[in-house]
């Protein structure tokens, strides 16, 4: 008898330290209260595009804990493994999530997409034929981001940045305030540190707005700039004018110089774009209703009545555009903007299969 409960003791105690032996640290180490899928990430972005802006906005949306998880989506499978395992290695120092993938199912749930692919010019080739091979790029972007995020807001960076947000617009089917293009926000920024700088004081306390396309035509607003409310056109009222002995105008011709003259030098700019892409990312994912520099759709606005996407100042929430500021502009700072406004529709009324 003795000997039977012996050899049903050690049986036991022998199966038990088998299981013990055959289950996974895991196993050992974690016991699960609850088993059910994990909840979606609340606060996710994703970054569409890992190139060489891709990645600034990427890492400055890190650098700010703006996100609870960021998604990384690109066609150059190696590039997006490469940097997406990079940024992983830096996890420790982080507090996001970093994911990465070609499908877009890996950007489920995003609140916030970021569109930074596209193909850049090459040599002799036409501002329109540039457009249309990234709406064709974009034609495959837009519907997946949908699928995957249907109620997220798409933030537009590609260039060029005004058109493609409208065909981002049209091919996602979301309302206007859920588009916007980062726009002339990156050129405002360059405005206020030239202008700043000339001054010797903060960018942050050189208060202007550079609207309308974010490029060539793009229009410098004199006459709200101002520093502790006190405007520089009261002081100087030919500033930014042909007849100026300052040559104040000289500032903005050096924003709407400032990317050939980077890329030039180094090939691309980036480190910029990807600071205020991350300060654009801020306002909407923590519904600051702070106003920014980006491209809305305007149609109605300032006289123009076609449906283009152009840079006014938009008050930024969780909703995406909330409004629009209404400025006080000049006769001739809203002629500018107008045809600011005919120079994009000039090329969108010929783009094919939007
Ligand atoms: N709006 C602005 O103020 C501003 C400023 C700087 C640059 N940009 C624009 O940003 C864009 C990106 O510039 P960059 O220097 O990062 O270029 P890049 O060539 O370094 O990167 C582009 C990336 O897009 C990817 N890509 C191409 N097709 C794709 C697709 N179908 N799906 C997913 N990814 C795709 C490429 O593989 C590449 O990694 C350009 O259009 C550039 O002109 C805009």
């Amino acid at each position: 008898m003795l000997i039977t409960w012996w050899y049903l003791y050690f049986s036991a105690r022998s199966i038990v330290l088998q299981s013990f032996k055959m289950a996974s640290v895991v196993q050992k180490l974690i016991a699960p209260l609850f088993t059910g899928p994990p909840e979606p990430p609340a606060n996710k972005v994703t970054v569409v595009g890992v190139g060489q802006v891709g990645m600034a906005c990427a890492v400055s949306i890190l650098l700010r804990e703006l996100a609870d998880e960021l998604a990384l989506v690109d066609v150059a499978e190696d590039r997006l493994k490469g940097e997406a395992m990079d940024l992983q290695h830096g996890s420790l120092f982080l507090k996001t999530k970093v994911v990465a993938d070609k499908d877009y199912s890996v950007t489920a749930n995003s609140r916030i997409v970021v569109v930074t692919a596209g193909v850049r010019q090459q040599e002799g080739e036409s501002r329109l034929n540039l457009v249309q091979r990234n709406v064709n790029i974009f034609k495959h972007i837009i519907p997946q981001i949908v699928k995957y995020s249907p109620r997220c807001i798409i933030v537009v960076v590609s260039n060029p940045v005004d058109v493609l947000t409208y065909v981002t617009w049209k091919l996602s089917g979301l309302p206007k305030h859920r588009v916007i293009g980062s726009g002339t926000n990156l050129d405002s920024a360059r405005f206020r540190f030239l202008v700043a700088d000339k001054l010797g004081i903060h960018t942050s306390s050189l208060h202007g707005w550079i609207l309308g396309e974010h490029g060539d035509s793009s229009v410098p607003v004199w006459s709200g700039t101002n520093v502790a409310g006190v405007n520089l056109q009261m002081l100087n009222p030919n500033i930014g004018t042909d007849s100026d002995e300052e040559n104040w105008k000289e500032t903005h011709k050096m924003v709407v110089q400032s990317a050939y003259e980077v890329i030039k030098l180094k090939g691309y700019t980036n480190w910029a774009i990807g600071l205020s892409v991350a300060d654009l990312t801020e306002s909407l994912m923590r519904n600051m209703n702070r106003i920014h520099p980006v491209s809305t759709m305007v149609k109605g606005m300032y006289g123009i009545t076609d449906e283009v996407y152009l840079s006014l100042p938009c008050v930024l929430n969780s909703g995406g555009v909330a409004s629009v500021i209404n400025m006080t502009l000049k006769d001739d700072e809203v002629a500018q903007l107008r045809a600011s406004g005919s120079t994009l529709w000039d090329i969108q009324k010929d783009l094919k299969d939007i």
